[in-house]
């Protein structure tokens, strides 16, 4: 074992994962679609480290955005002042992002977007005069983040457990818009999920409902992605009882659906986007929360302060690099290739359904996962134990197989692809590939 996975081992608390009794995987090198660990073996990273590294691994071009950037001016804060990186990031977000908005709040994560996302939305309403609008409405099995804030928004009850007694309780979560496992419809969905959005503000009382925080295609429980029209349900629900619209987009945005929000792909606008992880690629943390006008007007209106910050949010290094990012997938056509190869993308994982043990294949853009079942063509699903049992088995045949992918169980097991956004056909089929032999592996092992 290299001295550093000894290190990582005895020192290093890794996230969501228990504290470990062997060296973990010590990835040291990336290029393009690919990682290296420790030991030089090669992995296709399916996963773009954590739906982050959009543009690919080893730019040379964003780490020198990133040295120019901290020669010139290291570090400032956004805080009552500005400087460059920030203000011409801020208005380039605000040229790329869907209607009318136009002012962008910078955080250092995806996290902090979605309290900050919060935090604006109750300011906005004290300075409207409704300072009863505080509750929220999110989605079961979401994902949203881990301050507790954020957890309060999130729906994963092993994520929640622990910290129960400190989540806030003005959160209601309404169903997701998983078309295979629903039970309301007659046939195909209908706008059911949307519906239920307005049932909950109502049982909540309009008064008292701040936002609605939403991804446009869900993450967690694999890659659900809406109905015809939801998006314009939503939309008109909020509009109705004056609900902000938040649209978290952490994963869904700058590429990862084959647009550069969400809004463009389902064709709305919300009140609020939150950002993070491919707004960088990853060469540096930044996040935030992109807003429409109306937002600002009230805060301008009293002039009011906006009571929050965060020491590194739109750090310049951050603010440099996203701008480094941003011009590359434009000037090398990335978001394109990806509309362009989505389809294909697909097609590939589709070759899959003839295994006995594979479902369905669900997603757009480059973000798809397959739903694994017991028996696929009865609609027969694993039981817990076995979910977790096949789950277990899966990580490590994935990981030995030289793929980078999500194997998870919350909801019924999937598997979970968001390569880099450069992946073609090579990458497509080494998924499709080692996906059919883990899969086997582990079915064996289980049976064995
Ligand atoms: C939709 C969504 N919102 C928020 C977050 C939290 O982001 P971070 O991990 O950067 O705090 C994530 C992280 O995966 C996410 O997927």
């Amino acid at each position: 074992m290299t001295d550093m996975r000894t290190a990582a081992m005895d020192h290093l608390w890794l996230h969501f994962a228990q504290i470990p009794s062997t060296g973990p995987v010590l990835i040291e090198r990336g290029d393009g679609c690919y990682v290296w660990d420790s030991d030089g073996k090669r992995y296709l990273d399916a996963l773009a480290g954590l739906f982050v590294t959009e543009i690919g691994h080893g730019r040379s071009d964003l780490a020198n955005a990133a040295s120019k950037q901290a020669e010139t001016m290291a570090y400032f804060p956004v805080w009552g002042m500005a400087h460059r990186p920030a203000a011409a990031l801020a208005a380039k977000l605000a040229q790329l992002s869907p209607g009318d908005m136009d002012r962008v709040f910078f955080t250092s994560g995806g996290s902090e977007a979605v309290e900050s996302a919060w935090k604006l939305a109750r300011q906005y309403f004290l300075a409207k005069g409704e300072p009863d609008r505080m509750k929220v409405i999110g989605r079961e099995t979401a994902y949203h983040g881990t301050t507790l804030g954020a957890l309060s928004i999130t729906s994963i009850p092993p994520i929640r457990a622990p910290f129960e007694p400190m989540l806030n309780q003005l959160v209601t979560h309404v169903s997701t818009t998983n078309q295979l496992h629903c039970d309301r419809c007659e046939g195909p969905c209908t706008l059911h999920a949307a519906d239920e959005i307005e049932t909950a503000i109502l049982d909540q009382g309009p008064e008292t409902v701040a936002a609605v925080f939403l991804e446009p295609v869900q993450n967690s429980g694999g890659c659900f992605t809406p109905m015809d029209g939801y998006w314009q349900r939503v939309r008109e629900i909020c509009d109705k009882y004056g609900v902000l619209l938040v649209s978290d987009e952490v994963i869904c945005a700058f590429g990862r659906l084959g647009t550069w929000f969400g809004g463009q792909k389902f064709d709305y606008v919300p009140d609020m986007i939150t950002f993070a992880k491919g707004v960088t690629s990853g060469y540096a943390p930044l996040g935030g929360v992109i807003t429409r006008p109306h937002i600002a007007d009230a805060f301008r209106a009293n002039d009011d302060i906006v009571w929050h910050g965060i020491t590194f949010g739109g750090h310049p290094v951050s603010c440099a690099v996203a701008l480094a990012n941003i011009e590359a997938l434009e000037a090398e056509g990335i978001i394109d290739h990806v509309a362009t190869n989505e389809g294909l993308f697909r097609a590939k994982l589709e070759t899959l359904l003839d295994h006995p043990n594979i479902v369905e294949v669900r997603g757009t853009g480059y973000f798809y996962a397959i739903e694994l079942m017991k028996d696929a063509a009865n609609m027969v699903p694993f039981t817990a134990d076995e979910a977790a049992e096949l789950i277990g088995h899966l990580k490590p045949a994935l990981l030995e197989m030289g793929l980078i992918a999500r194997a998870d169980g919350r909801g019924a097991p999937i598997i979970q692809y968001s390569p880099p956004l450069i992946a073609g056909e090579d990458e497509f089929d080494i998924i499709v590939d080692v996906s059919r032999a883990a899969l086997d592996q582990s079915l064996a092992e289980m049976a064995g």
